[in-house]
C-alpha cells in the first residue's frame, strides 16, 4: 500500500490516530519526531535548546526523505513539517497526505504549555504560528480530516472513508 503520511499542528492527535491507522492497514508506524531522538541521541526539547530549532528542522527534512524512502508505512510528521519547501515536495511524492484539521483553541487544551513541546510555550505565540502554518498543511494535503468534534474512533472512521474514496481499488 502507498504509504500514508499524517500531518497537522502540535495536539491534531497524529501519534493517536496514526496507531490506530497503522494497525487497521498493517502499515509498519514511523514517528518522525522519534526517529530525529534515536538518530542525533537526543530528546527533542535538547535538540531546540542546544543546536536550535533551524538544525532541528535539517534533522526533520531529513527524517522524511529517509523513512518516504520504502511504501507501507504510516508516517506521523512533527507539526513543523510543513514549514520548508522542500518537504512538501517530500510530502507530495512520498504518500497519501492526510492533514488532521482542528482549531487553535482545541489545539491548545491537548499541547498547551508542554514541556516536551519546545514550540507550545504560550498561546499567543502557538496561535501565531497555527495561522502561519495553516495554509501551507491545505496545500500540502490530499486529504483534510476536520476532526472539530470527532472522538478518536470517528476520526478514523472518516479517515477510512475518505481514502476509499481517494484509492478506491487500493486495499
Ligand atoms: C513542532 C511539533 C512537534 C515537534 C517539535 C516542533 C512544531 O511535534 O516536532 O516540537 O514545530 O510544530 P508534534 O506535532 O508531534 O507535537
Amino acid at each position: 500500500m502507498n504509504n500514508i503520511i499524517l500531518i497537522g499542528f502540535m495536539g491534531s492527535g497524529k501519534t493517536t490516530i496514526g496507531k490506530l491507522l497503522a494497525k487497521e492497514y498493517s502499515l509498519e508506524y514511523y514517528d518522525i519526531d522519534e526517529f530525529i531522538e534515536e538518530n542525533t541521541k537526543m530528546s527533542i526539547p535538547e535538540i531546540f535548546k542546544k543546536a536550535g530549532e533551524s538544525w532541528f528542522r535539517d534533522q526533520e527534512a531529513f527524517a522524511l526523505t529517509c523513512l518516504t524512502d520504502a511504501t507501507n508505512r504510516l508516517i506521523a510528521t512533527g507539526g513543523g513539517i510543513v514549514e520548508r519547501d522542500e518537504n512538501l515536495e517530500t510530502l507530495k511524492n512520498g504518500g497519501t497526505v492526510i492533514y488532521l484539521k482542528a482549531s487553535p483553541d482545541k489545539l491548545w487544551t491537548r499541547a498547551g504549555k508542554d514541556p516536551n513541546r519546545p514550540l507550545s510555550t504560550d498561546l499567543a505565540s502557538f496561535r501565531k504560528l497555527f495561522d502561519r502554518r495553516k495554509a501551507r498543511y491545505e496545500a500540502a494535503a490530499d486529504i483534510v480530516i476536520d476532526t472539530g468534534n470527532l472522538s478518536v474512533e470517528r476520526t478514523v472512521e472518516a479517515i477510512k472513508k475518505a481514502l476509499a474514496d481517494v484509492n478506491p481499488t487500493e486495499e
